[in-house]
């Protein structure tokens, strides 16, 4: 069974991993954890979590640490790879290797969607089969930046 819940500053270890997760999804592409450690838009997105700002859920599986998802705002000054606006958080989503496909990324993305007040953004690159799931869980292709799609998922106050 998987459980969700939310992320606090005892879990930045394991954010962290999810971050090198989310930045090497393409097997092909691996450049590892060591490198993510210390690339600056790793401080970016997880630097001081949890801000007051930030929104985060852990998902565990059998008792242990199996997923993650986070947001947080941008500005645009100093904008993320999904950035839209500065009102408008970004997400971040990893699950690690050995329990990919069991339903656990959709468990995170829609226990962020039930509880993030605001609208959300994301970017995906080209390939990565994680644009279907965004897909489906209402998120629209809004813009390119590189080889990435930027999506939004609009939350609707009526
Ligand atoms: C993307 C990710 C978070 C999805 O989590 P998951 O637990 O594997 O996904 P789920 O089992 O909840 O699957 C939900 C949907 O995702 C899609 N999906 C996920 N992985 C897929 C794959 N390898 N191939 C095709 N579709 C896939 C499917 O549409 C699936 O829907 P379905 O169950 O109706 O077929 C996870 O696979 C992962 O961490 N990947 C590597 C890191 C990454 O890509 N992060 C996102 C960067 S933008």
């Amino acid at each position: 069974m998987t459980t969700t819940r939310r992320a606090t500053a005892a879990d930045l270890p394991f954010l962290e991993e999810v971050f090198g997760i989310a930045a090497d999804w393409n097997p092909e592409a691996v450049k590892g954890a060591e490198f993510w450690h210390a690339d600056p838009t790793f401080q970016k997105y997880l630097a001081g979590f949890p801000r007051d700002t930030d929104l985060g859920f852990i998902a565990e599986r059998e008792g242990q640490d199996a997923g993650a998802v986070w947001s947080r705002y941008f500005t645009a000054a100093d904008p993320g790879y999904g950035f839209v606006a500065e009102d408008i958080p970004e997400l971040s989503i990893g699950v690690v290797a050995g329990r990919r496909g069991e339903g656990i990324g959709r468990a995170l993305l829609n226990a962020m969607l039930a509880a993030s007040p605001v609208s959300l953004s994301l970017s995906v690159e080209d390939g990565n089969p994680a644009l279907e799931l965004y897909r489906k869980s209402g998120f629209v292709p809004v813009g390119r930046v590189g080889d990435a799609t930027t999506m939004l998922y609009t939350r609707r106050s009526d």
